[in-house]
């Protein structure tokens, strides 16, 4: 584990220097001792699986000691407020201090943070038919409020199954996806010429994420409207910018009001104010997957334009596939390539954009040799697994080869499925995936076919609104190739 959390320093640069400002003393001496040449770390070994000897009971979990009611909230007060956009990263550190499994009290709820895949895959193995996760309370109350029927995301137990089961037929089938896929090809192709145009004297593209997000947008919507919305056109509808801003700030209004206190329900705090203001916009015209595609590729592309070698195999598999296919390479040929899929993995491995998967228990479970009750919120700390040397030799690494027949492939059937934990599991699992992976696949290929990717400037490190997203504008440069 100690190797695994200096990597975590290594793979997003100084960014972890941040995190300090939120820990409370007790994980600040944690971090201090890792680097520290003569501590050892308190570490509890994975046991794979295997049942232990003794169940130790819930109450000795270890974990922060928090104050009644609140739990250790206080440990997340700063200067200007209550923050949580290094949560991911206090996961990490508390792992390291306690180890595979411990307990923190955050406001009203209770997590039991699981740090290890074998005891974590416990949890997804003993998935209710109706699961039940930690909900966007705010988005719920907003549309009670507003009057909007509670979709697939908000709703529980019935109401949730009958939506879940009428929109998995047309999403999540392979078949029904790749009807779109032309389509979805032929708006990643406007996409590549676009940015042929929007590129400064430097090859870098001023607003890359009002960009993706115009991309995202316009490939999903052949999906959903099974129409063109002209967000790539010349000059795309000012309210693709507009609704960036709203978005943004509605994200981090919900991640404010989702982990403190909910005093919103009693009187409407500042934050709540802004957020419906904000969300009034958002849900007349988007909602959070199309931001969630955009961040994704973001990484995807970050990861390339500092990895040329990766770029370059996966330009020859695209060039090679072509040439077989005549010249004419359909995206049907082009989301089947296993270099890209597995470049698309690797980057949800090591720039993760979900740190984090959760579920209530719905019967008692031994975790980690602690006996864990039914009714518990149990969570996945993925964003630790993704760069523990114990799963993930060299972690530091952006290695596609681990997803792909090579001398790096990864065996090893739980450790394989780790990154998967990105689209959640079970029956809640995403919706989207398929249509997300199809975007992703074309956009990638069609972009990097067209240019050299490179990164000039300094590291782009996470920060959480509720996903992990980019915490400086990401400059790559795009280099038409010949
Ligand atoms: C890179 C892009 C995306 C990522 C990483 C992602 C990830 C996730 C995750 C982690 C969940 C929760 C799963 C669980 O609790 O087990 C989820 C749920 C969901 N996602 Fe996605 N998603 C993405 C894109 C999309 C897209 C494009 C759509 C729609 C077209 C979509 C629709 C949904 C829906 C409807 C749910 C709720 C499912 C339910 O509760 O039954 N997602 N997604």
């Amino acid at each position: 584990m100690r190797a695994s959390l200096q990597v975590v320093m290594t793979r997003f640069g100084p960014c972890l220097t941040k995190s300090v400002s939120v820990l409370p003393d007790d994980c600040k001496n944690g971090s201090a001792r890792l680097s520290g040449e003569d501590h050892a770390v308190k570490v509890k070994p994975h046991r794979k699986g295997q049942p232990p000897a003794t169940v130790k009971p819930f109450t000795s979990i270890p974990g922060p000691q928090g104050l009644p009611f609140i739990g250790t909230l206080h440990h997340y007060f700063i200067k200007d407020g209550i923050k949580f956009d290094r949560l991911f990263e206090v996961q990490n550190q508390r792992a390291s201090e306690y180890g595979d499994i411990y307990v923190e009290k955050l406001a009203g709820l209770r997590n039991v943070i699981i740090s290890c895949p074998y005891e974590y895959n416990k949890v997804i193995h003993n998935e209710a038919k109706h699961p039940k996760k930690f909900m966007l309370d705010p988005l719920i109350y907003y549309k009670h409020r507003r009057g909007i029927k509670q979709g697939i995301i908000t709703s529980e137990g019935d109401q949730w199954y009958k939506q879940r089961s009428l929109v998995s037929k047309k999403m999540l089938v392979l078949s029904e996806v790749a009807k779109f896929a032309d389509q979805m090809g032929e708006v990643a192709d406007d996409f590549v010429k676009r940015l042929e145009i929007i590129r400064d004297s430097d090859g870098e593209v001023p607003n890359l994420k009002t960009e993706l997000l115009a991309w995202a947008m316009e490939s999903l919507g052949v999906f959903l409207f099974k129409e063109r919305l002209g967000c790539l056109s010349e000059s795309p509808p000012p309210m693709v910018a507009s609704i960036l801003k709203h978005f943004e700030d509605m994200v981090l209004c919900l991640q404010h009001l989702m982990y403190g206190l909910p005093l919103y329900k009693m009187y409407h705090t500042k934050t709540y104010k802004e957020f419906e203001r904000h969300s009034d916009v958002v849900f007349a015209v988007v909602s959070s997957f199309v931001d969630k595609v955009s961040t994704a590729i973001t990484w995807n592309l970050y990861a390339l334009a500092k990895n040329p070698r990766v770029q370059e195999e996966m330009c020859t598999e695209i060039r090679e596939a072509r040439g077989r296919a005549g010249g004419q390479l359909s995206a049907h040929e082009i989301v089947s390539l296993p270099y890209v899929k597995a470049v698309v993995k690797e980057t949800m491995r090591a720039f993760p954009i979900i740190h984090t998967t959760s579920r209530f228990l719905p019967v008692d479970l031994e975790l980690a040799g602690y006996h864990v009750p039914a009714g518990a919120h149990v969570q996945a700390n993925l964003y630790g697994m993704y760069s523990n040397v114990e799963f993930f030799e060299k972690p530091e690494e952006f290695l596609p080869e681990r997803w792909v027949k090579s001398s790096h492939q990864i065996t090893n059937r739980v450790v394989k499925s780790i990154p998967l934990l990105t689209w959640g599991h079970g029956p809640r699992m995403c919706v989207g995936r398929r249509i997300a992976e199809q975007e992703m696949y074309l956009v990638l290929s069609k972009i990097v076919e067209r240019f050299k990717l490179s990164y000039h400037h300094e590291a782009v490190g996470p920060t959480l609104t509720l996903v992990l997203t980019p915490d400086k504008p990401v400059r790559i440069r795009f280099t038409p190739r010949n």
